[in-house]
């Protein structure tokens, strides 16, 4: 295995193994070596089709076919923090959770609250709440504000609305040079905000081909919200491309994410663990959990295999957050069915240190706190943590981030995007698209009295047959 040092994230998986568990939990080392062929081909095939748009694995070469892009995303983004008070983000799934990831990561954690910012206030739009769209234009001043519409379709309903409300109110609040408050961000051939865009000369920025939404964090989609936040994108895309560094290995023993997914899936199919929650022990990374539950969930949750066989895969993601959810979740799963990893995201030095003060020192239980730091309580409660799910049996492995800047968390988009790809090719299924999603899509334009296609006509009566009103179940 490579050697951690002091830059590089570190994937920490002995309390995935027996002999921590006591008893017949966890992996053993002869289960991984079993698959070490099969991780191997699932690596070559990864490292073979790399870069091949076709089959959707563009975002493989965005590490490194970014340079020009990054200038301009630069330049843009040095106008947008030179010019607004607010940057909104109008896009959803993949067009806004690793904004939002990234973000909450690099930046303060009360970034909108902070009087003294390095850079414009910062909202993702994604839900189409009505008023959650009511509040933000509570709170923004629209002729101060600018708008990265992002969508790689181009058609996605709840950004297209956004951005119908969104170019009424600038037409009706700011007139002429309305557009120069947009910047597109979408598919260069695809979907109608291209033709939208180029129609009224909006600034735009490419989704590249072969890079969809859930692995388009390292595209314009999340560099150029990132550069408008002041973070430095470029070591970002440094943090990848060492990670990929990493990645070239066809053995499991020497590379993170092709160990990573053949552990998910020894603990899967050979341990029933058909959960993985992932628990950040740092509010920095809290949204990183939400992204990760997006790739995982939308990639490896599928119903065929490539060549057709029919199969239900996927193992769940969810999210908690250390400390908080040990006093919320933790007797679940320390407790309750063996059907989960705990996957922990570690920081090993934080960005700032606060000392708990001396104090009622006549009640030793609390007295003993004053002296230490929150950081190290922080540090104690997670190896607590670890150490009660090991003696309950129960599998969690440990990401460790030496600390959360551009360069790890560059890393950690990799790391996951690439093990996801590895479970793809593990499971021979295709990773890449999310068929189970259009089928509420569909019906839900079919609701709204779309005739556009045949699609949705056929979708009404399909739903009007199932929903015969005499055979609804209400109380
Ligand atoms: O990962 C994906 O492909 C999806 O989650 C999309 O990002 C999401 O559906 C939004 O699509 P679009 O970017 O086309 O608006």
């Amino acid at each position: 295995m490579n050697q951690p040092n002091h830059t590089q994230i570190t994937l920490e998986f002995n309390n995935m193994m027996r002999g921590r568990l006591h008893g017949e939990h966890g992996i053993t080392t002869t289960a991984i070596d079993e698959l070490a062929e099969r991780a191997k081909s699932a690596q070559q095939a990864v490292a073979k089709n790399r870069g091949n748009n076709e089959l959707m694995l563009g975002w493989t070469e965005l590490p490194y076919n970014q340079a020009e892009i990054v200038k301009e995303i630069k330049t843009a983004a040095s106008y947008v923090r030179d010019t607004y008070e607010y940057f909104v983000v109008l896009g959803i799934g993949g067009s806004a959770l690793g904004p939002i990831a990234v973000q909450a990561a690099l930046n303060h954690l009360r970034w909108n609250e902070l009087s003294h910012r390095n850079g414009p206030k910062f909202y993702v739009e994604d839900n189409i709440d009505p008023e959650r769209m009511a509040s933000l234009l509570d709170v923004i001043d629209v002729k101060k504000t600018c708008f990265n519409v992002i969508t790689k379709s181009g058609a996605t309903a709840e950004t297209m609305s956004q951005y119908l409300i969104i170019s009424d109110l600038l037409k009706k609040e700011v007139g002429e040079g309305w557009q120069n408050q947009i910047i597109a961000t979408t598919d260069e051939k695809n979907g109608n905000l291209i033709k939208i865009g180029k129609e009224e000369g909006f600034r735009m920025f490419v989704i590249p081909d072969g890079v969809g939404g859930r692995f388009s964090e390292l595209s314009p989609v999340g560099l150029l919200p990132a550069a408008v936040c002041g973070i430095d994108i470029q070591a970002m895309l440094e943090g990848a491309a060492a990670m990929d560094k990493r990645c070239e290995s066809d053995d499991v023993w020497r590379n993170p994410a092709l160990m990573e997914a053949v552990l998910q899936l020894v603990a899967t199919e050979g341990h029933g663990a058909n959960i993985q929650v992932v628990m950040p022990y740092a509010d920095s990374l809290k949204f990183m959990a939400d992204w990760f539950c997006q790739l995982w969930a939308e990639s490896l949750g599928k119903n065929v295999t490539r060549d057709g066989k029919a199969v239900h895969y996927g193992q769940t993601p969810t999210k908690a957050l250390g400390v908080t959810d040990q006093h919320s979740q933790l007797q679940l799963y320390t407790e309750g069915p063996f059907d989960k990893v705990i996957t922990f995201l570690k920081v090993e030095s934080f960005r700032t240190e606060y000392t708990i003060p001396h104090g009622c020192e006549e009640f030793k239980n609390v007295a003993f706190l004053g002296g230490k730091t929150l950081n190290q309580l922080l540090d104690a409660e997670l190896k607590g943590t670890e150490f009660a799910l090991c003696q309950a049996g129960r599998m969690n492995q440990t990401i460790i981030l030496p600390e959360v800047n551009a360069h790890t968390i560059g890393q950690l988009l990799f790391f996951f995007e690439m093990a996801t790809a590895y479970m793809g090719e593990l499971l021979n299924i295709d990773a890449f698209n999310q068929p189970g999603v259009e089928n509420s899509k569909i019906a839900s334009f079919a609701v709204l009295g779309n005739t556009g296609e045949p699609k949705y006509v056929e979708k009404a009566r399909e739903m009007q047959e199932q929903t015969k009103p005499d055979e609804r179940f209400i109380l």
